[in-house]
């Protein structure tokens, strides 16, 4: 299995970042996990001529590729980043590379509620006519996330391990489960490219 680590962070030293590290790491045996930037995407723009950033192209292809897609978000303000707003505004401008893929989210904060509101509204923004990812149910949320790994970038906590080996077990499935709902997809896909948020 194929998927990507989407770093929902422009931040040098990020423990949302530490923790896809940590899940490349722990299974390498379950799936391949390649983690991509979005830091240098440039700011969103709405150009006229609709002319999607090189960058932007290359992630989507990547994203197109894959079987599946793991965002980690940090939370600003009870909001996700807006370097990660930024990217899927991009992702969903006449290109459709997360529509119908199996997504995961997982988020780490420093505070106790672990990016709660965060996950929650990137839910919201992952169901928008142009985007409409399939969103694992499942939550994981890494509290006190600077105290959460040792030296060795492992987590420290056996019930935060267990339950994120559980979650991730559970994505793998529901990759394969989506995998099979092929029904409405090329119905879906139309809808997408042909909505218009301009022509309304
Ligand atoms: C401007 C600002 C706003 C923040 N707002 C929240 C917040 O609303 N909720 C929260 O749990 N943490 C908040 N934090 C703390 C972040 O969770 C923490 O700084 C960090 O970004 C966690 O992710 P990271 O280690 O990947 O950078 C905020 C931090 C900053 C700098």
């Amino acid at each position: 299995m194929k998927l990507i680590g989407l770093v929902g962070t422009n931040s040098a030293k990020s423990t949302n970042r530490q923790l896809l590290q940590y899940m490349q790491k722990h299974f390498a045996d379950k799936a391949e996990i390649e983690l991509i930037e979005i830091k240098d995407i440039p700011v969103f723009n709405k150009p006229a001529d609709k002319k999607v950033p090189e960058l932007v192209l290359e992630i989507a292809d990547k994203i197109d590729a894959a079987d599946g897609v793991i965002i980690g978000t940090p939370e600003y303000d009870h909001s996700i980043p807006a370097v990660l707003m930024n990217a899927l505004a991009w992702l969903s401008y006449g290109i459709f590379p997360l529509l119908n893929k199996p997504v995961m989210i997982t988020g780490a904060s420093f505070g106790t509620l672990g990016s709660s509101r965060a996950q929650l509204q990137l839910r919201q923004i992952l169901n928008a006519p142009e985007i409409k990812a399939n969103v694992l149910p499942d939550e994981f949320l890494l509290s006190h996330s600077l105290q959460a790994f040792d030296k060795e970038g492992n987590l420290i906590d056996l019930d935060t391990c267990n339950k994120l080996d559980a979650i991730f077990d559970d994505f793998r499935i529901f990759v394969k489960m989506t995998e099979k709902l092929q029904s409405a997809q090329e119905l879906l896909r139309k809808e997408a490219e042909n909505f218009d948020w301009e022509s309304l």
